[in-house]
């Protein structure tokens, strides 16, 4: 019997629809070789609707995500919306509310796609960064006293449990296992200067390795070193676990390396509910409805998410699919408006491509 699996969609703001709906191209196309049946919900949620009703994301709507298989995300934020309102309000609510506490970024180098860094190719390029997504400074944690005065004072705390920490190092011992590269897992932390959460993370990462993982190499980093290993020798990186804002910052640089956002995934991902997978790109309002837009960071997410499902398979075509889209040199260029042919063309082209 065919699976069979219900995805809720969520193409968002500015160009979130159009790279959702080239996605969902591929989807249908993979699906169809590997007899999967995916079954689509639409969701509206965004800066539009936010500005007609003056609703973010409902409780019921919460309520049925939670019983969906999947959700497949297009980008959030709207240039006609403070920033943080709608970042806050739906992307970072569905992260919380989902307890989705893994952020999977792959930064990966594609053949024919163009870095910045001089003489590194796919072969240099390939690892993976398990950012923690629900806890440290996201939580909101702080406060303000004497605002406006000239002796404000402003904390926002970074705040971590063992119980955090511990899932999130668990997810990223078992993904390096997966992955059966280097077997090398590097934590990445300030910890010479954060001596009670960067401790927190060195402890339970060396404790849980010792234990449960031995086949696995412990290595550590710090943050300022690692942006600086991105750049100098990305070759030596396999998998990186990282808390909630140092994952956030080093993830932008990773975009950059391989290629720019036109080809970055994400997948926000509850290893025992509902997952959320994205571009990490944004909503790029200016490019709104122009057919210019790269839809391969989507393209990638929904393997992603694939993957995560456990259609292993259907992952690996979508994957490939892009690949050899990217090898053919058809695609002139990842930037918006410089790839040779519109984001409907891409999409096509790389659903051409499923094998
Ligand atoms: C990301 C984004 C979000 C984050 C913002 C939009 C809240 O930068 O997904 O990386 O900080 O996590
Ligand atoms: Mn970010």
């Amino acid at each position: 019997m065919s699976k069979s699996y219900n995805i809720a969609v969520m193409g968002g703001d500015g160009t979130g629809p159009e790279v959702a709906v080239e996605g969902i191209k591929v989807l249908n196309a993979a699906a169809e070789k590997y007899g999967v049946k995916l079954n689509y919900t639409d969701y509206d949620f965004g800066g539009e609707r936010y500005m007609k009703t003056g609703e973010l994301l409902p409780d019921s709507a919460i309520e049925e995500l939670k019983k969906q298989d999947s959700i497949y995300l297009g980008a959030i934020g709207h240039p006609d919306v403070k920033p943080g309102i709608l970042e806050i309000g739906i992307l970072l609510r569905l992260r919380f509310a989902l307890d989705q506490y893994i952020n999977l970024r792959p930064v990966k180098l594609y053949p024919n796609v163009e870095t910045p860094l001089k003489d590194k190719g796919p072969e240099h390029i390939d690892f993976v960064v398990v950012r923690e997504n629900s806890g440290g400074i996201y939580t909101a944690q702080g406060g303000v006293a004497k605002k406006g005065t000239p002796n404000e004072i402003a904390t926002q705390l970074m705040v971590y449990t063992r119980f955090e920490v511990d899932r999130c190092l668990k997810y990223a011992y078992e993904y390096t296992r997966k992955r059966n590269r280097k077997k090398m897992l590097t934590l990445v932390h300030k910890c010479n200067v954060m001596t009670y959460c960067g401790d927190l993370w060195v402890r339970a990462h060396k404790e849980m390795g010792d234990t449960d993982y031995k086949d696995i190499k412990q290595d550590y980093a710090h943050v300022d070193a690692t942006t600086m290993w991105f750049v100098k020798n990305p070759e030596y990186f396999d998998v990186i676990v990282t808390e909630n804002m140092f994952g956030d910052i080093i993830t932008d640089l990773g975009a950059m390396i391989q290629g720019g956002m036109g080809i970055a995934a994400g997948g926000n991902i509850n290893p025992e509910g509902v997952s959320m997978f994205e571009p990490i790109g944004g909503s790029a309002p200016k490019y709104t409805g122009k057919n210019v837009i790269n839809p391969l960071a989507a393209i990638c997410s929904a393997a992603m998410m694939m993957e995560t499902l456990g259609e292993d398979k259907m992952a690996k075509a979508m994957d490939t699919a892009v690949t050899d889209a990217l090898s053919s040199g058809k695609i002139k260029s990842l930037s918006a408006g410089k790839m040779g042919m519109g984001t409907t063309e891409v999409g096509d082209f790389v659903a051409g491509m499923v094998k």
